[in-house]
């Protein structure tokens, strides 16, 4: 057995793809996997869109694959507050960052921190029931929502917005969610991307399946997919296959009989918000419509067309344009595109571009906030295998060995969840889903998940 050891900061797929990958190499480097959260798996549990249940059961996988006896999970230890960069530096051969992207992209308009406007990223953790988002009680009286941006975030918020209750209560929708989405009044959910219908960012499946929802009627304007010439050349020279796909579907929706179903979709394109408007909270976003035009390195840029703007009545606005990481304390972070600065993976100095030995970047935090969750795999593949040739070059750690580890655990993260917490978290989870004909029943809150883990120590 190796006695080099590996820690990963993150138990998102990422990181569970990047210890998958070390653990399959025989007599490699041990490794501990360390979470801020008390449960494993990033935004596969706290992301995934609660309806999509076949993606979601990738965790019965890592679960098997991970966690054994070389790699223990250490929950409920955040990196960068409870223990140091430096403390891992100290301790282990080599550090894997695989910490996604904690906080939402702004968009820098007037009234976006108004009450009723909220990142997607904070109400995609509300309905998937992560701790830090519990408490977040969206207003969802009004009859209106309005999303910005289209996504594939976007396609699984205004699926959750819409989806029948019947639906909604086979999923491990986190129970506040549920109730609060069971009582909504929403109606009605527009989707505003500032481009055209050939460069909206869902994936062709996500669009397919909005078209198909039972309860909602999927509206389409049949001017909106006509193109502009400038979209129109670049679909048929340098189009993606998706691209195309994506006008064909939104083509067949825009020609579609309405099936007078009780709610409604509609996916507006070349439309920008300018601000949002309410006094005390939100009660409408203006809007203005964009033209398509190539800037100078030949990208499609959505450019305000001179039009005036438009107002449309809304009580919720939901801001889905893009996720963004946040910076670790001493690790270097690329300030201009929020990723840790990496050559295919092992972190550099932002400035000199110099290699930081030992600190390597995976998933999100290497690439940037897109990719699903397959992207990460190959992505983890390329980072360890690097890891792996740099091993024996690496500097040896001033403090190595399991004990001196657990010493440091003991002294600054009490609260520790082992795999044993992780593990009676699961199992509650489970049996309580299974009595509810659902998945899992999630446990929602911090005090909550920590009790249930304490059982399991
Ligand atoms: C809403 C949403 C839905 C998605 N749905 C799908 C889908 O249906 N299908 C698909 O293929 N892909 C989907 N994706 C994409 C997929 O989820 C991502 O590609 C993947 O999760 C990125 O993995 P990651 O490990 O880099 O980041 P994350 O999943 O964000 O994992 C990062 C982990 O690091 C932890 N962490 C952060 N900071 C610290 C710290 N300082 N110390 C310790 N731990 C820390 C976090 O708590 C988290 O668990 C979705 C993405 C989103 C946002
Ligand atoms: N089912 C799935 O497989 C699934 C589900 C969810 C997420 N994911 C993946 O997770 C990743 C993140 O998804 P995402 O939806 O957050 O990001 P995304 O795919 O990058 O989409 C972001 C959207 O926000 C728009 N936008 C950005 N800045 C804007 C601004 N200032 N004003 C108006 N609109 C703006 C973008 O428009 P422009 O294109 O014009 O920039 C785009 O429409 C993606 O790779 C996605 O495929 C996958």
């Amino acid at each position: 057995m190796s006695d080099r050891r590996v820690a990963i900061v993150g138990a998102g797929p990422a990181g569970a793809f990047a210890a998958a990958r070390l653990l399959r190499v025989g007599g490699g480097p041990e490794v501990d996997l360390y979470e801020r959260l008390p449960t494993p798996w990033g935004l596969l549990r706290g992301g995934v869109a609660p309806d999509h249940h076949e993606i979601k059961r990738l965790d019965e996988t890592f679960d098997r694959d991970v966690l054994g006896p070389r790699c223990r999970f250490l929950g409920n230890v955040e990196v960068g507050t409870d223990i140091s960069h430096g403390d891992l530096m100290r301790h282990y051969d080599a550090v894997v960052y695989a910490v996604g992207a904690q906080t939402d992209k702004s968009l820098g308009i007037p009234g976006e921190d108004l009450p009723g406007s909220l990142p997607a990223t904070d109400f995609v953790g509300w309905y998937n029931g992560h701790p830090d988002r519990r408490e977040l009680d969206p207003p969802l009286s009004g009859r209106r929502a309005v999303i910005i941006g289209n996504g594939n975030v976007a396609a699984d918020v205004a699926r959750m917005l819409t989806l029948d209750s019947a639906e909604l209560d086979r999923t491990d929708t986190a129970e506040h969610a549920l109730e609060a989405l069971a009582a909504s009044g929403i109606e009605e959910v527009v989707v505003l991307g500032r481009r055209g219908p050939a460069q909206a960012a869902f994936t062709s499946a996500e669009l397919r399946e909005m078209g198909h929802m039972d309860g909602v009627d999927l509206h389409v304007d049949p001017a909106a997919v006509e193109l502009d010439p400038v979209s129109e050349e670049w679909l048929a020279q340098e189009g993606t296959f998706t691209a195309g796909k994506n006008v064909e579907l939104l083509r067949e929706f825009a020609a579609a009989e309405p099936k007078g179903a009780p709610r409604r979709i509609e996916l507006r394109f070349l439309t920008s918000p300018v601000a949002i408007h309410g006094d005390g909270k939100v009660e409408s976003i203006e809007v203005q419509r964009n033209r398509i035009e190539r800037d100078d390195s030949g990208t499609l840029r959505a450019r305000p067309a001179d039009e005036p703007t438009e107002t449309i009545e809304c009580d919720l606005v939901l801001r889905s344009v893009g996720y963004r990481a946040v910076p670790l304390p001493d690790v270097p972070f690329d300030e201009r595109n929020y990723v840790l600065p990496n050559e295919r993976g092992r972190v550099v100095d932002a400035d000199s571009r110099d290699p930081v030995p030992g600190v390597y970047a995976v998933g999100w935090i290497k690439r940037g906030p897109t990719g699903i969750l397959g992207t990460n795999k190959r992505d983890a593949n390329e980072t360890v295998g690097l890891l792996l040739e740099d091993l024996d070059s690496l500097p040896a750690p001033q403090a190595p060995g399991v004990e001196a580890i657990d010493a440091l655990l003991a002294e600054k993260a009490p609260d520790l969840v082992t795999v044993e917490g992780w593990r009676a978290i699961d199992a509650l989870e489970r049996e309580r889903g299974e009595a509810a004909e659902r998945p899992r029943v999630k446990l929602a809150d911090r005090d909550a998940l920590l009790g249930t883990a304490r059982t399991g120590a």
